[in-house]
This record gives structure tokens, sequence and C-alpha cells, in this order.
């Protein structure tokens, strides 16, 4: 251990020694010495210049500044620049930066303006949210053009303008899209009153109008009971005391009939919702199974019926045909907004059971 230690001494005097001796015996490569200003490049690597007190040092590359100055293989220049720099400054589109309200289909053309204090060029680019579809961002010119879509919606979106230095500034925009004013495409018919809604109209129709466009005449359009269209599905036909299985959904018009058992029976329709209805039709089943007399009961709710009448007292008694293909029809004197109707028949042939098959007419909301 003793010997280790000797010789490990004895090695770093000698390199101590031998270093004194090389920075005694040199002399620097280049040393200038003037009044007040020294420059020295020793050669172990190390470069001074000293401008003395008060003194400027002034670096001047290329003419003009036309060279570049390194550091390590930055450019010295250049980092100044980055560091000085500011960034882009947004012109205001707003107080609120809502840049405008379009209607689905209309162009849109819109310039962002950012400006680089350093007078510089400014890229643009969509940082955070989406442009509307269909609408796109030129990134050079700063142009956010396209055709608005149709839709009713506030597109919000962060743009971010960035200048040659790297520096940059992010605007949070608004775009305000309506849909397009379907009403000039499309109208109601019989001098509806068109409302545009969203990507699409919807008609105020006059009565007896009703439909989409106030196309249908609701004193003979089916709600599609019949078994035909069979647009009120088997789920919501339903009844009270049935003969056998000739149960509800087969009390459709042209349909296979339901069967009552007596003048408790009664057979009932859910049209979904609240719909105005206008009329009923009825038809018998077979020259045995029939129903000669019914009278309507109307429920917004299921639950609580009352009984369609003229004279504000009794129902009104409607008649049928006592054979097995003729269709009663009947318009209501006023039309009524239902959900749910019962037929309660009162008379048949008594030798058999009451038979239904029936429809309303009518228009669904829409
Ligand atoms: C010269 O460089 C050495 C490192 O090589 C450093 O330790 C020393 O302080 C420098 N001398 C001066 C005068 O800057
Ligand atoms: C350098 O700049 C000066 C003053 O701005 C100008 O007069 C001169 O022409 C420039 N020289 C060159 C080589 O660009
Ligand atoms: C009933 O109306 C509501 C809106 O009021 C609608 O969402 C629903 O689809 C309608 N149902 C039917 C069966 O038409
Ligand atoms: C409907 O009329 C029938 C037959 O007249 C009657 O028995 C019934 O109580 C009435 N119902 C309502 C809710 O008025
Ligand atoms: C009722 O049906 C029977 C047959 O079961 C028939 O004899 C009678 O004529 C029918 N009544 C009416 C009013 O049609």
């Amino acid at each position: 251990m003793a010997i280790v230690y000797n010789l490990f001494k004895t090695l770093s005097l000698v390199v101590l020694l031998k270093s004194l001796a090389v920075l005694a015996a040199s002399e620097d490569p280049l040393q200038v010495n003037y009044p007040s200003v020294t420059v020295h490049a020793k050669d172990n690597g190390n470069f001074t210049m000293s401008s003395g007190y008060n003194g400027d040092i002034e670096i001047l590359p290329g003419v003009n500044n036309t060279g570049k100055v390194y550091f390590e293989g930055e450019d010295l220049l250049y980092l100044f620049e980055i560091i000085l720099s500011e960034p882009p400054v947004w012109s205001e589109h707003s107080p609120f930066g809502h840049i405008g309200d379009f209607h689905g289909g209309e162009k849109v053309f819109v310039q962002l303006e950012a400006l680089d204090p350093e007078g510089g060029q400014v890229t643009y680019s969509v940082v955070a949210g989406a442009l509307p579809p269909g609408v796109a961002l030129d990134s050079t010119l700063g142009l956010v053009k396209g055709l608005a879509p149709d839709a009713d919606t506030t597109y919000t979106f962060t743009i971010r303008a960035t200048d040659y230095q790297g520096k940059y500034a992010d605007k949070v925009l608004q775009m305000k899209v309506r849909g397009s004013n379907s009403c000039t495409r499309t109208t109601c018919r019989h001098e509806g009153i068109c409302q545009d809604v969203i990507s699409d109209i919807q008609c105020t129709c006059i009565h007896p109008y009703g439909g989409k466009t106030c196309n249908v005449d609701c004193r003979s359009n089916s709600l599609g009971v019949d078994s035909r269209q069979k647009v009120v599905p088997d789920a919501h036909m339903s009844a009270y005391k049935s003969y056998s299985t000739y149960l509800a959904y087969n009390g459709r018009l042209n349909g296979a009939g339901w069967y009552g058992m007596d003048s408790e029976s009664w057979l009932q329709v859910d049209l979904g919702n609240v719909t105005q209805i206008n009329g009923v039709q009825m038809q018998g089943c077979s020259s045995y199974y029939y129903t000669t007399a019914f009278y309507l009961q109307f429920s917004v709710d299921g639950n609580s019926f009352t009984n369609y009448t003229t004279s504000g007292v009794s129902p009104k008694i409607y008649p049928g045909y006592s054979d097995s293909g003729s269709v009663y029809t009947s318009s209501l004197a006023q039309p009524v907004d239902a959900r749910y109707v019962r037929f309660v028949p009162t008379n048949w042939n008594r030798s058999h059971r009451p038979c239904m098959r029936v429809d309303l007419q009518g228009c669904y909301n829409h």
C-alpha cells in the first residue's frame, strides 16, 4: 500500500513541474498591446480581447453585417434576432374574434391578418378546434375560404400566426353557420307558412291541409291503420274483450277483423302522438259479423277518454254497413287532436259478434 502511494505522489509532482516549465517558457502566438487595448491568443487556446476602461469592442461581419458571427456553430446574429424579435400581432377581427355569420352554401372568404413587428412573412395554422367542413385555411395567405356547410353551428377554432423567427401568437376565432334558407328551395302549398329550420323547412299548414309541405288533404288522408299501409304498428292496436283469436291487431281496414264480445268491448288505436283526426272509416267482416252502430272515444294520454259528441251530451252514433266489404266513411264535424281512439260497437247481428276493421283520416304532425 505504501509503495503505491509514493509512486502516485512522485508521478503527480513530475506532471506539475513539466506544466509550469511549458508555461514559463512559452510566448503567446498573438499578443497585441496598445494603450488600453489588449489582444491575446494563448497557446492553451484562450483568446482574450480587452478594450480597457470604457472602450467598445465591435465585430463587423462582412460589409454592412452581411457576414455571420458563429459561436460553436450557432449563428450569433440570428440568435440575437430571435431573442429580440417580437411575436406577430393580430389585427382585431372583432372584439370577440367573431369572423362572420354565414348561411349554408354561402361562399366564405375571410382574410386573416397578423403582422410581424419585424415586417417578416407570417404563416397561419389551425392549432385547436376545427374549421367548418368545406372551409380551409391557406396557411401562406392567411385566407379562410370555402363553402359554408348546411348546418346550424358555431365553429370555434384557434389560429396560430408564426413569424420567420418562430415567434407566434394564437387567436381564438368563431364562425357562425346557419343552414341555408330552405324556404327558398321548397315552399309550403295551400298557403302554408314556411319556416327555415336546420337544413329543412317547417310548414305551418292551414286547415284542412297538412303533411310536410301542406300537400295532403287531411280530410281524406289515411293515418295508416289500414292493413295495406300499416303505419300504426300491431303493438299500437289493443282491445277490451276480444272474441277468440280475433285480436285487436286484426282490426285494420282490409285486415282479418277484430271481433268483440258484447257492448263493453272496444277496439283502440294508438297513433303514437297527438294527431289531428278528421274522419273515421269502418268495414264489417262478413255477412254475419259486422257492426251497424258504434261511437268514438278520444284521449291524449290513454288514460282519460271522452266520448265524441256533436250534441254535447250523448255520444255521436255512427252507422256501419251490415255486410263484409263496404267501407263506411265519415268526417268529424270538427277535427279532434288525440293520440288514442276507441271504437265502441253498440249494435250488430246479435246472433253473432260485433266485428270491425277500421282506419282514421287526418294528418300526423311533423
Ligand atoms: C484559459 O483556459 C483555461 C482552460 O483551458 C481556464 O482554466 C483559464 O481560466 C483560462 N484563462 C483565462 C485568462 O481566461
Ligand atoms: C453599406 O451601407 C451603407 C449605408 O447604409 C451604404 O451606403 C453602402 O452602400 C452599403 N454598402 C454595401 C456594400 O452594401
Ligand atoms: C312523437 O313526437 C315526438 C316529438 O314530439 C317525436 O320525437 C316522436 O318521434 C314522435 N313519435 C311518433 C311515433 O311519431
Ligand atoms: C260515453 O258514452 C257511453 C254510452 O252513452 C256512456 O256509457 C259512458 O259513460 C260515456 N263515457 C264518458 C266518459 O262520458
Ligand atoms: C243475423 O245472423 C243470422 C244468422 O246467424 C241471420 O239469420 C239473420 O238474418 C242475421 N240478422 C241480420 C239483421 O242480418
